[in-house]
């Protein structure tokens, strides 16, 4: 079988995508509609994990405002104009095929966003992913109230984290 790998996702993959995101995080469901439009407006940041002839996983993410989080299951309407990061919105591998794709993931998207003029990236860490995130030079951020609220529809434990890449 041939090794892992991540290619540009395209509309055909959004059934794969769903299956995968609501097996991996049935506890902060999205519907299709809401992972398309990230595909529609931001095909570049958006991939598939493709292994033999299966989607093993996926990766999105789009230009966004530091400090402002995309709510859960919500529609996006447009990218900002004066977008300052590009956020990480979710990466999710089926737990076969992990094991360095995270970090591959990354390395396809960091040149991307310095092609773009975007200097940071920027996500929201879930499932006590921190240390994961940590080892790959994210640092947490320290939440205000308006933060803090947004964060709570991620579940508990739920930590805004950023990626300066100017610094790398
Ligand atoms: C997150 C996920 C995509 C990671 O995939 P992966 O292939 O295991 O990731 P990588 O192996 O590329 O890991 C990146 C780095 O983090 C390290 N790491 C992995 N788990 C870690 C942990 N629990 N604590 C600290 N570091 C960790 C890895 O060793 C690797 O560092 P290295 O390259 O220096 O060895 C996968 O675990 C997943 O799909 N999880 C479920 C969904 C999820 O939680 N997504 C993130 C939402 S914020």
């Amino acid at each position: 079988m041939s090794k892992p790998h991540w290619r540009p996702a395209h509309a055909s993959d959004l059934p794969a995508i769903s299956a995968i995101a609501a097996r991996i995080h049935p506890d902060l469901p999205e519907s299709p509609e809401v992972l398309a439009e990230k595909m529609r407006l931001y095909p570049d940041g958006c991939r598939v994990l493709v292994v033999g002839d299966e989607i093993a996983g996926y990766g999105l993410s789009h230009p966004w405002k530091q400090h402002r989080i995309p709510p859960l299951d919500g529609l996006l309407e447009r990218l900002p104009e004066d977008a300052d990061c590009l956020y990480i919105h979710d990466v999710a591998v089926l737990a076969e095929s992990r094991g360095g794709v995270l970090r591959a993931y990354i390395a396809d998207i960091e040149p991307l966003a310095r092609a773009s003029g975007l200097a940071t990236l920027a996500l929201v860490s879930v499932y006590a992913t921190q240390p994961l995130w940590q080892r790959l030079g994210f640092r947490p951020v320290t939440a205000d109230a308006d933060l803090r609220a947004k964060l709570a529809s991620y579940g508990e434990g739920a930590t805004y984290m950023l990626r300066d890449l100017a610094a790398t």
